[in-house]
Order: C-alpha cells, then sequence, then structure tokens
C-alpha cells in the first residue's frame, strides 16, 4: 500500500535521546509511584519489601521493558502494526491487545486526574480543611468529577496534539525534572516535621515477617506492580521507542528509566509517610480515595498547609499528566500511521472517545474500581505475557541482534536477556496472572 508507505516516510522522530528517555520517564512515573508504591512498601515490610521489588525491578521489569523498546524501534510503527511489520501479521492482536488496554486504563486514569486538579485548586482556597472525607465524597463523583475529567482530557489531548517533538518532547523535558525538584524540596521539609523519623521507620525499617508472613501475595504485588510502574503492556513503550531515531544502547536507556522510576516512588514515600506520622493519621491504604482523605488530612492540619498542598498535588498532577499522554499517543501514533487526518484531529477525536469511556467511571467511583481491577489483574498481565511470548519465543534471534544495536555490551548479556525474558520473565507474569484470575473470579 503506497499510502501506509507515505505516511512512514514522515513519520516523526525524538529530537533527542534525552527526549526519548524524559518521556519513558514520564510514562512510568505516576499515581502508581506516588499513590501505591510508598504504601504497600510500608505495609509489606519497609526496607524488606524493597529488596523483593527490587529484584522485581531489575530481574523482570528490565527485561520486559526491553522487550517493548525492541520491538518499537525495530519497527518504527504503531503499536499494532509493529508486528506486522516485524513479520508476524497475525501476533498483531498483542498489539490490539495492548492498545485496547492503554485505551481502558486512560479512561479512569484522567478522571482520577481530575481529582488531582481539584485538590490543587482546594489546597489554594482551603477547601478541603474543614472535613476532608466529606469533601473527597462530595467532588469525587457525579457531575463535578465529570468536568474536572473533561479538563484533564483536554490537557492531554493538547499536548498530544502538538506532535513528538513540539509537544510530549517539549512537556515531558519540563515536567519530569519539576516532579524531582519539587519532591526532593518536600521531602526536605518533610524532615522538619515532629514525627519524620516514625514515618521514615514505617516506610523503611525492614520487617522480614511482615514480608515471609504474606509472601504469596507479596511477591506477585511486587511483579504486578514492576510492569504497571514502568507503563508495560500498554503499549506505551513500544510505541515511545518507534519515534527514536538511530540506535542508542537500549540497556543504558532502560535502566535510567527504571532507577529514576524507582527512585521516584522511593522519593515519595520520603514525603507522604513523615507527613502522615507528624498528624499521627494512620496511612490507610485502602482504595485510591483513602489516600487523598488522608494526605489532604494532614495538609490541613499542617501550618502552611495551603502551600505545601498546592505544591504536593501539582507533583502529582504532572505525574499524571506525563502518563497520560504516553497512553493517548499510542492510538494516536496507530491513527497518524494509518489515516489521512491529521494529528490534532485525530487527538481531540479518540481523546473524546476516552472521555466518554470514562464517564461510568466519574459519575460512580465503584465503576472506577471495576475498570481498575479489569485492567490491573487481566488486561496488563495477558498482554505482557503476549509481548514476551512474542519477543522470546516467535521473534527470538532478531530481537537479539536489534537489542545489541548501538550498545557496546557482548552477545553474553544479551542472551541472558533472552534466556530470562524467555523463562523468569514469563514465569512471573503468568503467577501475577493466575492471582489476577483468583481474586477476579474465584
Ligand atoms: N506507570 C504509570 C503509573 O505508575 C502507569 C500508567 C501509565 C498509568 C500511563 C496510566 C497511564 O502511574
Ligand atoms: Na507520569
Amino acid at each position: 500500500k503506497p499510502a501506509k508507505h507515505i505516511h512512514m516516510s514522515e513519520r516523526e522522530t525524538w529530537a533527542t535521546r534525552a527526549g526519548f528517555i524524559l518521556a519513558a520517564v514520564g510514562s512510568a512515573v505516576g499515581l502508581g509511584n506516588i499513590w501505591q508504591f510508598p504504601f504497600k512498601t510500608a505495609q509489606f515490610g519497609g526496607s524488606s519489601f524493597l529488596v523483593v521489588y527490587l529484584i522485581a525491578v531489575l530481574g523482570i521489569g528490565l527485561p520486559a521493558i526491553l522487550a517493548e523498546f525492541v520491538i518499537g524501534r525495530k519497527a518504527n510503527l504503531n503499536t499494532i502494526d509493529a508486528f506486522e511489520k516485524l513479520g508476524y501479521r497475525n501476533w498483531r492482536i498483542v498489539g490490539v491487545l495492548g492498545l485496547a488496554t492503554g485505551f481502558w486504563i486512560l479512561s479512569y486514569y484522567s478522571v482520577v486526574g481530575g481529582w488531582v486538579l481539584r485538590y490543587i485548586a482546594g489546597s489554594l482556597t482551603g477547601a478541603y480543611f474543614g472535613d476532608p472525607a466529606a469533601y473527597f465524597g462530595q467532588v469525587s463523583a457525579g457531575m463535578d468529577a465529570l468536568v474536572l475529567h473533561a479538563v484533564f482530557m483536554a490537557l492531554v489531548i493538547g499536548i498530544v496534539a502538538l506532535g513528538i517533538e513540539d509537544g510530549i518532547e517539549k512537556a515531558t523535558k519540563l515536567m519530569v525534572p519539576s516532579i524531582v525538584v519539587i519532591l526532593i524540596a518536600l521531602a526536605v521539609w518533610a524532615f522538619t516535621l515532629p514525627g519524620a523519623g516514625e514515618g521514615y521507620a514505617y516506610f523503611l525499617s525492614p520487617n522480614f515477617d511482615a514480608l515471609t508472613a504474606n509472601f504469596t501475595e507479596i511477591v506477585p504485588f511486587a511483579v504486578g506492580q514492576a510492569f504497571f510502574s514502568l507503563s508495560l503492556g500498554m503499549g506505551a513503550m513500544i510505541t515511545y521507542a518507534s519515534y527514536i531515531d538511530g540506535d542508542e544502547s537500549l540497556f543504558s536507556d532502560s535502566l535510567t528509566i527504571v532507577v529514576l522510576n524507582t527512585f521516584v516512588g522511593v522519593l515519595a514515600g520520603l514525603v507522604v509517610l513523615p507527613l502522615l506520622f507528624a498528624q499521627g493519621i494512620d496511612p490507610n491504604t485502602s482504595g485510591a480515595g483513602a489516600v487523598f482523605v488522608s494526605v489532604a488530612t494532614a495538609f490541613a492540619e499542617l501550618p502552611a498547609g495551603n502551600i505545601l498542598g498546592f505544591f504536593f498535588f501539582v507533583v502529582v498532577l504532572v505525574a499524571a499528566l506525563s502518563s497520560a499522554i504516553s497512553l493517548l499517543e499510542v492510538v494516536v501514533s496507530w491513527a497518524v500511521d494509518n489515516t489521512s487526518y491529521s494529528r490534532p484531529v485525530i487527538a481531540t477525536g479518540l481523546g473524546s472517545v476516552i472521555f466518554a469511556l470514562g464517564i461510568p467511571s466519574a459519575w460512580d467511583t465503584a465503576w472506577l474500581t471495576w475498570f481498575d481491577t479489569l485492567a490491573y489483574q487481566l488486561l496488563l498481565p495477558l498482554s505482557v505475557l503476549g509481548i514476551l511470548v512474542f519477543v522470546g519465543w516467535v521473534y527470538g534471534r532478531p530481537a537479539l541482534a536489534e537489542l545489541l544495536k548501538g550498545s557496546n555490551a557482548g552477545e553474553g548479556l544479551g542472551l541472558t536477556w533472552l534466556w530470562t525474558a524467555r523463562t523468569v520473565v514469563i514465569a512471573g507474569v503468568v503467577g501475577t496472572l493466575i492471582l489476577g484470575f483468583q481474586t477476579l473470579f474465584v
């Protein structure tokens, strides 16, 4: 088809290697790092859990992100057509699954992004200071949530409409450093709070009993969190890698991304847990809403809570936005490669469909929970599994060659990657999948 060829030759690329890395870090660093990671770490045994998580991230997450990068960079096409380009037309189904997963996740992620917008304003006006729990109940569902869901989605559409270099790359180059700088400043401030020591202890003191007592729950959680946190199984990393121009070491790029992503999670813990302990607030982890309420309660009670709360929620917003744009880009990339509509028209059209899919989640948080459970326990691991089986067992040797391009790593390291992906990583995904099935259907 000549038309497709014309589009391909005009395909956009990242202006710089750092641009690609920062965009990928922006995708990875999100609500998962700031909301889930600190609390789960504390609950599952502090630094003991951290060790398990690091093993999961380096042993399973890293090989998996490399698999997505290999597909994307080799094909230079969207997450569906990439499989055909590599010579396996039928495997496009894996791309379809990833794209659908991203579509699905963005629909409710945007609703949470809307809540964050509300909390930024609420910090400045002090709107949640009187009764944080009642405030959450009021703004998290119904018309309020719907309007802010629309605003958040409009921001996402605006950035993606500007394109890879002028939109996503420029935005994330500003966003990711801002996240790190503001979080460091907040962590320094949190250090000065009276209960800080207790917060650190709760977050990081090793607790092997907590670890061993819940081992069968903790290991799959660590693996699942590694995948979600690295934005795997949503087509995002395949799509971002498809805009790489030239060959660079995928090994060192991935390592940078993985390290920065984990660093931000730890940093968030060093902010959030001292904050809660300073106010004697029980770090309740059940449900997305609980975290909003407990953190808001802490800000409401602290001197200068307005300003600090404002900066904290700005960080959360920026983290959520830079993740959301990577998901919209997955679908937009597919439409740009396959139709002759302009990027802004495509971004607006598809963004609107995703907005519509999120309406139930905005209307009632029970829907949001249902959407999230389905994505997290079923769609995501299935999609990651498909990618790994494809790269490891179907595509195989050419994947190895692509991985080694632009890197001075030897064949040995490449083979280690291939065999890890083929065995350990696949076993890890199957494990989380089985566990997810149990909670979903048994
Ligand atoms: N890595 C993201 C996070 O931790 C996951 C994600 C990416 C979610 C893109 C939604 C959109 O939040
Ligand atoms: Na992000």
